[in-house]
């Protein structure tokens, strides 16, 4: 929540503040601001309500003095609603210091109230402006910028990453973060600070991420990390493996269009490198074997779509590796007080790595004890720093806030994680963990040919673009599928819609069907789930007798669905735990269809944001 991005070096600053923001403009879009220091050490401000459009178009009409030393911000409301005046930056010292804020700053009221009795004024409802006062107050009395962010740093309960410049130091900007994510980009003869690489890749391919409770001053040439107690910190650089391109729309109207067609290469990349003579070898698990052998059960953590990938990932792995595997959402295991420890793995799933619900989690995990593995798309994301082994889904910059590509390549990692257990614990045969290698192997041909297909899914959305519910149905690795399905519809739709485990319908949502009424249907195979088949199709049956307009995603050549469903939406044969990989993508393509048949923003969907940096 909240797109961040600081720069030092040449006057080409506002390009890098505004093409930042557009690639961090995934975290938030109410508002969005820059400061800019001048050539004549004046430090101008621009922030706008509503989407960054707005504040590119009133800076192509009254562009603001260029400079070598800025701040942007794209904004997620938290504190104070969506409005000109609440849009960062933030000003504090008279408005010689400029600060932006990702996060939420808890004990905001009490230090407001202090600042207040001081003589104080506002202009703003947020908690940001609280710090960027107390600095700019503690600036006046130290005569020492960084000093005075390490003394209000040390005072602000909750989330935040903070960026400030200041008009007496042009070329350097200051960074603290704590709970919420801060990258350096390390450049020639410049600097950049963002919420994560995309904010500078296309600048440059070193970066370094700045751990918990920890400062940094940025200069053109030179990079310094602190912690909060002025200690140097060491860093360690990194390459990104994305190049500028990946993070660009690249002729798609729109990313999320995009990313759904990245699917198949989502999957395939994941799986690169970790397949050795026929079995899964996950080179970043070498060496610590023994963290996995002694364990005697999962917990999977996450939340939304990546909860449902963790889901999937249940049944494979507890099928394959023997071990009970349980999921749970991030933010209910961590306020249950649930029983884990030193045998307990907790596994999170998170494409941004920032989820702070999953964090919370990992770091409770942590203390209690368990072992922690995260499957995370973003290098030095603080979960994947936080966790004590990770495995990076390769499916690169996930920029549409509703995931799609990324969930695809966490059920890819969770499986490949599942096949690399099973091998270390000897519980599978060589011979079988082979041929579960070989279908996983298969998959992205097999999605490759359904995104080629996808004509059909386009015009049953456009068909159904004034439908008021839309219900999913599933059974085994099928339900979490139509969860994922009634997810995306959604968030990108503005639908409502269910996903139900298709055994639980008599149980009460088949209240729910009256004439006319849209359900998909998630249709295992006939071949690879001889018992549930049968049972799904008379599911069919018991919706349709009650005038459920049914739509079967199934296997291709399923000659059972054809005389039972309304639509048929193939899919390629696959054993049943590679289906999920296959029948979620006419899902997605089906609620991004819809969303754009009633002229939505499929890649900004309202009141969201990708990244979930608040609790
Ligand atoms: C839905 C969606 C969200 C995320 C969830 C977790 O389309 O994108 O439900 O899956 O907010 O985000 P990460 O994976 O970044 O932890």
């Amino acid at each position: 929540m909240c797109g961040i991005v600081g720069y030092v070096g040449n006057d080409k600053t506002v390009d890098v503040l505004m093409g930042g923001l557009k690639r961090l403009e995934y975290r938030g879009y109410d508002s969005a601001g820059i400061a800019v220091l001048d050539a004549t050490g004046s430090l101008n401000t621009r922030k706008r309500a509503g989407k960054l459009a707005v504040l590119t178009e009133d800076l192509a009409a009254n562009p603001i003095a260029p400079g070598s030393t800025g701040i942007g911000h794209t904004r997620w409301a938290t504190h104070g609603g969506p409005t000109d005046r609440n849009a960062h930056p933030h000003l504090g010292d008279e408005g010689r210091l400029a600060l932006i804020h990702n996060g939420i700053i808890e004990n905001f009221a009490e230090l407001r109230a202090e600042l207040i009795a001081d003589g104080f004024t506002f202009e703003s409802d947020t908690d940001t402006e609280i710090a960027a006062v107390l600095i700019g107050r503690e600036y006046r009395s130290t005569g020492d910028l960084t000093e005075a962010f390490r003394r209000v740093v040390a005072r602000l309960d909750g989330a935040f990453t903070l960026l400030a410049m200041h008009q007496d130091l042009p070329g350097v900007v200051i960074g603290a973060r704590r709970n919420s994510p801060l990258v350096i980009g390390l450049g020639d003869g410049e600097n950049f600070l963002g919420s994560d690489v995309a904010a500078f890749v296309q600048y440059t391919q070193r970066a370094v991420a700045i751990g918990q409770d920890q400062m940094v001053v940025i200069t053109p040439d030179d990079v310094t990390v602190t912690d909060f107690s002025g200690n140097h910190v060491v860093t360690e650089p990194f390459e990104i493996q994305w190049d500028a391109s990946a993070a660009d729309k690249g002729g798609w109207s729109s990313f999320m269009a995009k990313e759904i067609s990245e699917e198949p290469d989502a999957v395939a990349n994941t799986i690169r490198g970790r397949v050795e003579g026929g079995q899964v070898v996950i080179p970043e698990l070498a060496g610590l074997d023994e963290l996995f052998v002694d364990i005697n059960r999962i917990v999977i953590i996450a939340c939304g779509t990546a909860a449902y990938a963790g889901t999937v990932g249940t049944y494979a792995i507890e099928r394959w590796a023997g071990i009970p595997v349980t999921v749970e959402l991030s933010h209910e295991f961590r306020y249950r007080d649930p029983v884990i420890d030193a045998r307990t793995l907790v596994i999170s799933v998170s494409q941004s790595g920032e989820t702070m619900d999953t964090l919370m989690a990992v770091r409770f995990a942590s203390e209690s004890g368990a072992k922690t593995l995260s499957i995370c798309n973003t290098q030095g994301a603080t979960i994947a720093r936080e966790s004590d082994a990770v495995v990076y889904t390769h499916a690169g910059p996930e920029v549409a806030v509703a995931s799609t590509k990324a969930f695809t390549a966490q059920i890819t990692a969770l499986y490949l994680f599942g096949l690399h257990l099973a091998r270390v614990r000897g519980t599978q045969t060589p011979e079988f963990l082979a041929s579960q290698v070989e279908e996983l192997q298969a998959v992205p041909d097999k999605i490759a040919s359904i995104l080629g297909a996808s004509e059909k899914i386009a015009q049953l959305a456009h068909w159904m673009a004034d439908s008021r519910a839309v219900l999913f149905l599933g059974r085994h690795v099928g339900y979490p599928i139509a969860l994922e399905g009634a997810l995306k519809l959604k968030e990108l739709a503005y639908i409502h819609a269910e996903g139900f485990a298709g055994g639980e319908l008599k149980h009460g949502p088949i209240a729910l069907i009256e004439p006319g009424q849209p359900v998909f249907v998630v249709v295992p195979s006939p071949r690879g789930s001889a018992i549930l088949h049968p049972k799904v199709i008379s599911t069919i049956e018991e919706i349709r007798a009650r005038g459920a307009r049914v739509i079967a995603i199934a296997e291709q050549g399923d000659a059972a669905v054809l005389p039972s469903a309304d639509e048929v939406i193939p899919i390629p044969l696959a054993g049943p735990l590679f289906e999920p990989l296959l029948a979620v993508i006419p899902l997605h393509i089906f609620a991004m269809e819809l969303a754009t048949a009633k002229g939505l923003d499929v890649d900004q969907p309202r009141n969201l944001a990708k990244s979930v940096t608040v609790e």
